[in-house]
């Protein structure tokens, strides 16, 4: 089975004033190809930081990243943004919709912005 998302002791680090402080330690990890994967842990342990990493959501202060056989840290902004619109679904806890559109209009507009589905066959 080729593994669809590989961990290279990648962490996240954040600055405190003067001190760093690791969201995430580095951490290594294989995921195959259709594999379910749970990540569990106390409130504060890191999960959201590792989904971040892997959804091209946040960067890895160190290590390698490698979903679907790119390394995530490679991609400029842009290429990163490509990469999250075309390769990566995510179901937030708090929805993350924009208000002031319909539920129609929400999932629209990420066609549009990846143009993934063509115009016409939108809605
Ligand atoms: N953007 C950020 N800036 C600074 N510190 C952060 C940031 N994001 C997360 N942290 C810190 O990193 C650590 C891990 O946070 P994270 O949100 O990954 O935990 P979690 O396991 O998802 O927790 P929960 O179960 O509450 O969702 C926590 O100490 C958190 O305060
Ligand atoms: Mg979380």
């Amino acid at each position: 089975m080729s593994p669809v998302i590989q961990l290279l002791a990648a962490g996240r680090t954040f600055r405190q004033g003067p001190d760093e402080y690791a969201a995430l330690r580095p951490a290594t990890v294989t995921i195959d190809r259709g594999q379910y994967v749970a990540v569990t842990g106390a409130s504060g342990s890191g999960k959201s930081t590792l989904l971040n990493l892997i959804t091209g959501v946040d960067r890895a202060s160190q290590g390698t990243v490698r979903v679907n056989g790119t390394a995530l840290e490679t991609l400029g902004e842009g290429a990163l943004a490509r990469f999250r619109g075309a390769s990566i679904g995510i179901v937030f806890q708090f929805f993350e919709l924009i208000p002031t559109l319909t539920a129609l209009d929400n999932v629209v507009l990420a066609m549009d912005l990846v143009g993934t589905v063509p115009p016409r066959a939108r809605r």
